[in-house]
């Protein structure tokens, strides 16, 4: 008896490796480092080798069909890799896990676990059952998760940037939108551990954060609990509460010697305050991504965005006033629902005006679920939408082209992230309106604020060379 306790004992506790995978958002892959670090309290160490894994997770996005085609193919794939090693668990994480929930462990079995993104903290347990040779799904979206005092592990982390989400979920019903679906009711995340994320990255060397929400505009502290709109809130509720205006001061503040950029503004929700803040915070990037979705407004409102063309351009209009230098990118998409040839012009046209630095342009696809998928025929043939995104694309190219040139001659600040990807002797960073700017590297090391004099660009890059450090 002795014996065997003492055998027990010194038997060493097999340490296992975890091989995680994102797809999707910014949300997600700051997600997966939560994930990481959940895990890693319960003895997994991450790997980037998948055939080195015990346990292999995918952190999925469920926003277009094709970005589910990705991840079946994907899985098909590792079930190779089951057969190498019989142990081996798959794991489905993210916004396709909660859209299928049991449909993805029935239809083809390429799965073990199935988790939703707000039942994280289960993962060790989920993981356990199937070792126990049970069905393991959590799928139960909450009211109030935040994670707030998990500090994520980074991963693939660049030692310079990283992600801190400050809210989860969305409220916004977007018609053609399966997120308010997969990721569940909008909530915000305690300030102070904000702020105190922030720190602790600044201790570890980072020189930038980027804070996330799908709709960062709608951020809003009172306490806690399940969202309210300010006009909800008690008195003492509403002279206590943090909107994201104040947020964003409170963090340019606790890090003046970090950069801060944030995603994604909505444009029925942003706020001059917000624009003021960024003005009089110069570590705050001049830099808004403002999803316009189409130029239309007949359009804008089947996808129940809540904002017209007119009020989408007063908004551009009052970030020009406030900051004449500032970075604005878009989303589009092409071909929705009864969408007419007159109403793609006025998208195209939308973006000829407000000339946007760059754009993510997409055709739209139909989401089961979703309130388009309920009330609209998905009627734009294929080839259409087609036609009309390569429109837009072209459209798009042509406007950054034209702005990068602008760029020639003047100098910008460049954050180095770390190598370019096509030359060994150059680094690769950002300029204050997220362009990436490529320079020979000198004595330049990443994590340096350096100033760069621009002699050439493309649609997506600005070429220089360093002139010195740079200050905020
Ligand atoms: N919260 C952000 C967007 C998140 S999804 C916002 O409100 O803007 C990222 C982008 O994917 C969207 O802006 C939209 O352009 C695109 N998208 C979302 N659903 C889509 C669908 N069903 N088909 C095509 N594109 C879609
Ligand atoms: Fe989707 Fe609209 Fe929410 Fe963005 S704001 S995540 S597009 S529902
Ligand atoms: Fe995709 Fe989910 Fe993000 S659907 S875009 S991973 S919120």
């Amino acid at each position: 008896m002795e014996q065997e306790t003492l055998i027990q004992t010194e038997a060493p506790v097999r340490e296992r490796r975890l091989y995680i995978e994102s797809y999707g958002c910014a949300m997600n892959f700051s997600d997966s480092e939560i994930v990481a670090s959940i895990l890693q309290e319960q003895g997994f160490s991450a790997t980037s080798e998948e055939t080195e894994a015990d346990v292999i997770l995918l952190n999925t996005c469920a926003i277009r069909d094709n970005a589910e085609q990705r991840i079946r193919e994907r899985l098909k794939h590792l079930r190779g890799n089951k057969k190498k090693n019989g142990d081996l668990i798959i794991g489905v994480l993210g916004c396709m896990a909660e859209r299928l929930k049991e449909k993805l462990l029935d239809e083809e079995k390429l799965v073990d676990v199935v988790a939703g993104p707000d039942a994280y903290r289960e993962l060790p347990q989920l993981i356990a059952e199937v070792e126990d040779g049970k069905r393991s799904i959590n799928v139960l979206l909450s009211l109030e998760e935040t994670y707030a005092d998990i500090a994520p592990t980074r991963l693939n982390s660049n030692g310079v940037s990283a992600f801190i989400s400050i809210m989860r979920g969305c409220d916004n019903m977007c018609s053609f939108c399966v997120v308010p679906f997969t990721r569940g009711r909008e909530r915000s995340r305690a300030p102070e551990s904000i702020v105190d994320e922030a720190v602790q990255l600044r201790n570890q060397g980072f020189r930038e954060i980027t804070l996330l929400g799908q709709n960062v505009d709608s951020y809003l502290w009172f306490g806690g609990g399940p969202k309210k709109e300010y006009k909800q809130l008690t008195p003492e509720e509403q002279a206590s509460s943090v909107d994201f205006a104040d947020l964003l001061e409170m963090t340019a503040r606790a890090v003046p010697d970090m950069r801060i950029r944030y995603s994604t503004s909505h444009p029925k929700d942003i706020t001059e305050k917000v624009v003021r803040v960024m003005a009089a915070y110069p570590n705050v990037c001049n830099y808004i991504h403002l999803p316009a979705q189409s130029g239309n407004s007949r359009v804008l409102d089947l996808m129940n965005r809540n904002y017209t063309r007119e009020w989408y351009m007063d908004k551009v209009r009052m970030i020009r006033d406030i900051l004449p230098d500032c970075g604005i990118s878009c989303d589009i998409i092409t071909g929705f629902c009864s969408e007419t040839e007159e109403e793609h012009q006025d998208t195209l046209s939308l973006m000829e005006w407000s000339r946007f630095d760059f754009s993510y342009m997409y055709k739209y696809s139909e989401r089961p679920g979703t309130l388009a998928a309920r009330k609209y025929p998905d009627d734009i043939p294929e080839d259409v939408k087609l036609r009309r995104l390569q429109e837009i694309i072209a459209l798009q190219n042509r406007i950054s082209n034209e702005k990068n040139q602008e760029y020639i001659g003047r100098e910008v600040v460049v954050l180095v992230e770390g190598r370019s990807k096509r030359s060994e002797h150059d680094w690769m960073g950002k300029n204050d309106q997220h362009l990436v700017t490529i320079f020979p590297k000198e004595h330049y090391k990443p994590g340096d604020l350096v100033r760069v004099k621009i002699h050439k660009a493309s649609t997506t890059t600005l070429i220089g060379t360093a002139l010195g450090y740079a200050q905020f």
